[in-house]
């Protein structure tokens, strides 16, 4: 196997923020200088990305007047036009700021939550502007150290009250953007509402707007929860909700590592990308959206480092989406698939046209059917993956 190059037809893009972070801890200060966003640009394009996205203030720092806001901005569109890099997802930080300390949208505060939607609705514009086509919203501070803090169900009232009014003013607009809410259990807040694809999946089906809203799950955050990324993003494609990714990798149940895509659980790294590359064995919804990166550049290494991590993301997935390719077309693969009952999953339980009545009356499905015999069989699993696996290390 060769080392694979990106290009910008691998659809690959970077947070501005990652590659950016200036990497200072809650133990530490920061261990590099930030760069100007027109630099990143340039050197995004040159390792072959495609695109771009940053939160409102990675761009223009908070508090920018008017005036120099649109100077940042058409120097940024300048380096767009020059590189052909893409703003394809613009986000809004609602979580550095100290006035964000108790949330935005829920914030007990109900002048913070003014404050908080007029910010998000500005940077709705600045989305359109640019083009991008995903408005992520991530309430990193829309949570609670104390239950005892918070009312949930209001909490819950307000944040769909503000998902639903920045839905109605995009729809209001007609801008081609929808929304995509990122799920994450907690950090910064001991327990950040909306924590997991599934509470997100129910939250959206609640709203008004829902139609435009969807999910941005990031790797390391279902991991945080102890959840398989590649089931939660699976679940998501099938409601018709995967409307972007995060991709980055987590080293089991801690703090958010960041860490570069497939530097965690490889092997979930590896039916990820089968997931998203190859799609479901038996068909149906398919990710057609950007392979975003949200990792952060270890505090211990140099600009220098910063590129090559940046590299590394694109390699390991590059490197997996030829190995998941290969797998799949393995024809042993092929056979397993069928008789371990994988494509036979997809045949619908009760018969085309059958009633209830009459399967309820047909006696072979229970009364004389004899499930120690039904039991009696193996369904190969270890098999399939142990071949996967072999596929994953180059053995194959
Ligand atoms: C995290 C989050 C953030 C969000 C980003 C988008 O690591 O906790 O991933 O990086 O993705 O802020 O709003
Ligand atoms: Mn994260
Ligand atoms: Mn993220």
């Amino acid at each position: 196997m060769s080392i694979p190059t990106p290009t910008p037809n691998d659809h690959f893009s970077f947070g501005m923020w990652t590659v950016n972070w200036p990497a200072q801890d809650q133990f530490g200060s920061a261990t590099r200088a930030m760069m100007d966003p027109v630099y990143i640009v340039h050197k995004l394009a040159e390792i072959g990305a495609w695109g771009i996205t940053f939160h409102d203030d990675d761009l223009i720092p908070f508090g920018t007047a008017p005036a120099e806001r649109q100077a940042i901005i058409d120097s940024f569109k300048k380096a767009l036009d020059e590189t052909g890099i893409v703003c394809e997802m613009v986000t809004t930080n609602t979580f550095s700021h100290p006035i964000f300390k108790d949330g935005a949208f829920t914030s007990n505060d109900r002048q913070v939550r003014r404050f908080g939607l007029r910010k998000v609705l500005r940077n709705v514009d600045l989305a359109a502007d640019l083009g991008a086509t995903t408005f992520v919203m991530w309430g990193g501070r829309e949570g609670a150290e104390y239950d005892t803090s918070k009312d949930y169900k209001s909490a819950l009232d307000r944040y769909a009250e503000g998902i639903d009014t920045v839905a109605a003013y995009i729809k209001s607009q007609g801008y081609n953007l929808k929304i995509a809410l990122e799920p994450k259990p907690n950090e910064p807040r001991g327990d950040i509402l909306l924590p997991t694809v599934g509470h997100a999946l129910g939250f959206i089906a609640c709203l008004d707007n829902g139609d435009i809203v969807g999910l941005n799950p990031e790797v390391g955050h279902e991991q945080m929860a102890c959840l398989n990324y590649t089931a939660g993003i699976a679940q998501a494609l099938w409601c018709g909700k995967l409307f972007h990714i995060d991709l980055n990798s987590q080293k089991g149940v801690k703090y958010d590592q960041d860490l570069a895509f497939g530097h965690g659980d490889l092997i979930n790294a590896f039916s990820t990308v089968d997931l998203l590359e190859n799609g479901f064995p038996n068909g149906g919804p398919t990710y057609e959206g950007p392979r975003h990166f949200d990792y952060k550049p270890s505090r211990t290494e140099s600009e220098e480092g910063v590129w090559e991590s940046a590299r590394a993301n694109m390699t390991m997935y590059l490197l997996l989406k030829e190995r998941a390719k290969a797998f799949r077309e393995d024809s042993e693969i092929k056979d397993l698939m069928k008789s371990s009952g994988v494509t036979a999953l997809a045949e619908p339980t009760l018969a085309a046209g059958e009633t209830i009545e009459s399967f309820m009356a047909d006696p072979s499905t229970f009364e004389d059917l004899d499930p120690d015999q039904v039991a009696d069989r193996g369904y190969d699993y270890i098999r399939i993956n142990q071949i996967a696996m072999e596929y994953l290390l180059g053995a194959r």
